[in-house]
C-alpha cells in the first residue's frame, strides 16, 4: 500500500519537476515516512508550478493607471433615515438565520509569541476574558438579541487546531450551541527556495505554513463549510479576524448597507492616524475597489488631503468583510482567483547533502493568499468608516502598540466612555462591560436600569 502510494506520487512530483523531496524517503522509518507521504498527498501539487511561478518570476504587474479614495459610507445615528434603513434591512437578515460568521484563526501568532491558538489570550481588563470568548459571547448575544442562532464557523490551521476546539469544549463554547460552532482547518502551502525547489524541513517533513486568511474560501470548500451553509439558507458571510476584541460581530447596521447596496464584498474602515501609519487603505484602482499595501502606497497620495483637510486615503483596512455567499461560489468555482504573495523569510532546511542548516539570513520564499484579493473581484463594494476606538483593537505584538495591553486599555475606554453617558462615577482603575451585558451603548444604558452589576458589566 505505502509502496503504492509512494510510487503514485514520485510519478505526480517528477511531473513537477519536485522529486528531490523524496530524496532520503529510504532512509525513513513506517512512521517517518507515513509523515511524509500524507503531507504530500493533502497538497494540490498540481496546482503548485502555477502559484510558485508567480511568486518567482520577475514580472512586474502594470502600474495602476487610476487610484481614486473610495465613498465612504460614514458613522452616523438612527436619526439618519439612511443608517435606520440599513440597520432594519440588517435586523431583517438576522432574523431569518441568513448570515454566518466566519472567524480566521489559523494564524501563527509570531509576533505576540503566546504559546497557544492566540484566541485564548486573555484581554478583559478585569475578568481575563479571552479573545475567543469576546467573539462567541457577541454571536450570541446577537443571536439571542434576534431570536436565531447565527452559526459561528472557526477556520485553525493544523498547528492549532487541536487547542482552538479545546479551548471551545472546555469553555461549554461560550454558551453558544456545540451545533452552532465549526471549526475547519486551513490548506498549508509549501516554502521553497529562489529556483521554486520545495524545502524540506527534516527529511521526513515538509517546510510547510498555513496558506494565509485568503485560504479561507478554499477551506470553505474542502471541509464542506460552504455547503453547510447554502444548506442553512446563508445569503451573507460575515468575516473577521481573531485578533479585535472590538470587533463588532454581525453589525446589523454595516449588514444593511452591504446587501442594500447590492455588494458582493464589503469592508469596514477606521481613518488613518497618520501618513506614515502602517496599514493598508482602500483605494479604487483603475474602476475597482481594493487595498492598497502601506508600501505600495506612493508618499503624495498617502500625503495628499481632502478640502476639509483630512487625508485623502485614510480609509485603513481593518479586516471585517462582509461577502455575499454567491460570490463566494464564484471564487469557488474558480471563475475568479486570488493571486499567491510571496514573504521571503529564514526557513530552516535540509540540504542536498542532508544536512540540517539554520539559516541567517531569508533563503526562502512562504507563499500566503490574501482575503482582501477578493476584493478587486467584486462587482460591487461598499466601504463603511467607523470609529477606531469602538471597533479595532488588534492583538498584534506582545508589547508596544498593538499589543494586549492596548487592547485592553481600549476595552476598558470603550466601558467607561458608556459609563460616562449614563452618568455613573468612573472607577479609578479598568472598566469592562462583557458583550452578553450589552454590545453597544444603547444597549448598555437600557440593561443598566434593570441592574446594577458594578465596575464589571457582565452577565458571563
Ligand atoms: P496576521 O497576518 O496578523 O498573522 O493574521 P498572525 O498569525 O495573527 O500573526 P503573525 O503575523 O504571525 O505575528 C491576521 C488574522 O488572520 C488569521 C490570523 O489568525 C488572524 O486572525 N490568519 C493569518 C489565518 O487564519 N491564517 C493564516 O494563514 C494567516
Amino acid at each position: 500500500m505505502t509502496d503504492a502510494r509512494r510510487a503514485a506520487l514520485t510519478e505526480r512530483l517528477r511531473a513537477i519537476g519536485q522529486q528531490h523531496v523524496l530524496n532520503w524517503a529510504d532512509e525513513l522509518d513506517a512512521a517517518g515516512l507515513e509523515r511524509l507521504l500524507s503531507q504530500l498527498e493533502r497538497l494540490e501539487l498540481e496546482r503548485l508550478p502555477r502559484l510558485i511561478e508567480s511568486v518567482t518570476s520577475t514580472d512586474t504587474h502594470a502600474a495602476p493607471t487610476s487610484v481614486e479614495p473610495p465613498a465612504l459610507i460614514e458613522c452616523s445615528s438612527d436619526d439618519d433615515p439612511r443608517t435606520r434603513e440599513a440597520r432594519q434591512a440588517g435586523e431583517e437578515l438576522l432574523s431569518r438565520g441568513a448570515v454566518a460568521t466566519f472567524l480566521v484563526a489559523g494564524g501563527q501568532g509570531t509576533r505576540l509569541g503566546y504559546d497557544g491558538p492566540k484566541g485564548r489570550f486573555p484581554v478583559g481588563p478585569l475578568t481575563n476574558r479571552s479573545l475567543f470568548a469576546y467573539h462567541a459571547h457577541r454571536v450570541l448575544a446577537t443571536s439571542r438579541r434576534y431570536g436565531t442562532p447565527a452559526p459561528l464557523y472557526v477556520m485553525t490551521s493544523e498547528a492549532n487546531h487541536e487547542s482552538t476546539v479545546a479551548a471551545f469544549d472546555e469553555a461549554q463554547h461560550f454558551g453558544l450551541e456545540p451545533s452552532q460552532v465549526h471549526f475547519l482547518i486551513q490548506g498549508m502551502l509549501p516554502a521553497v527556495d529562489r529556483e521554486g525547489r520545495m524545502l524540506l524541513a527534516a527529511k521526513d517533513s515538509l517546510a510547510l505554513s498555513p496558506d494565509g486568511h485568503g485560504g479561507c474560501f478554499e477551506a470553505m470548500r474542502r471541509s464542506g463549510a460552504f455547503d453547510d451553509m447554502r444548506a442553512r439558507g446563508v445569503e451573507h458571510v460575515f468575516y473577521f479576524q481573531v485578533d479585535n476584541p472590538l470587533a463588532q460581530v454581525l453589525d446589523p447596521c454595516f449588514l444593511g448597507h452591504h446587501a442594500l447596496g447590492g455588494a458582493d464584498m464589503s469592508t469596514k474602515v477606521v481613518s488613518k492616524t497618520e501618513p506614515g501609519e502602517k496599514v493598508g487603505v482602500l483605494g479604487v484602482v483603475d474602476g475597482r475597489t481594493a487595498v492598497i499595501e502601506y508600501s505600495d502606497l506612493p508618499a503624495d497620495l498617502a500625503e495628499a488631503r481632502d478640502d476639509q483637510g483630512r487625508l485623502r486615503f485614510r480609509a485603513g483596512n481593518i479586516a471585517i468583510h462582509l461577502l455575499r455567499l454567491d460570490f463566494i461560489a464564484r471564487l469557488l468555482e474558480g471563475e475568479l482567483r486570488l493571486p499567491v504573495h510571496r514573504a521571503n523569510k529564514k526557513v530552516p532546511y535540509v540540504d542536498s547533502s542532508g544536512r540540517r542548516v539554520e539559516p541567517t539570513e531569508p533563503n526562502a520564499i512562504k507563499l500566503e493568499m490574501f482575503v482582501f484579493d477578493a476584493l478587486p473581484l467584486a462587482e460591487r463594494s461598499i466601504t463603511q468608516e467607523v470609529r477606531r476606538e469602538d471597533e479595532f483593537a488588534p492583538v498584534k505584538n506582545a508589547e508596544g502598540v498593538d499589543s494586549p495591553a492596548t487592547a485592553s486599555e481600549a476595552l476598558s475606554d470603550q466601558a467607561k466612555r458608556w459609563m460616562t453617558a449614563a452618568g455613573l462615577a468612573l472607577p479609578r482603575g479598568p472598566a469592562e462591560v462583557g458583550p452578553l451585558f450589552a454590545l453597544d451603548q444603547d444597549e448598555f444604558l437600557r440593561n443598566l436600569t434593570k441592574s446594577d452589576f458594578g465596575p464589571v458589566f457582565d452577565r458571563a
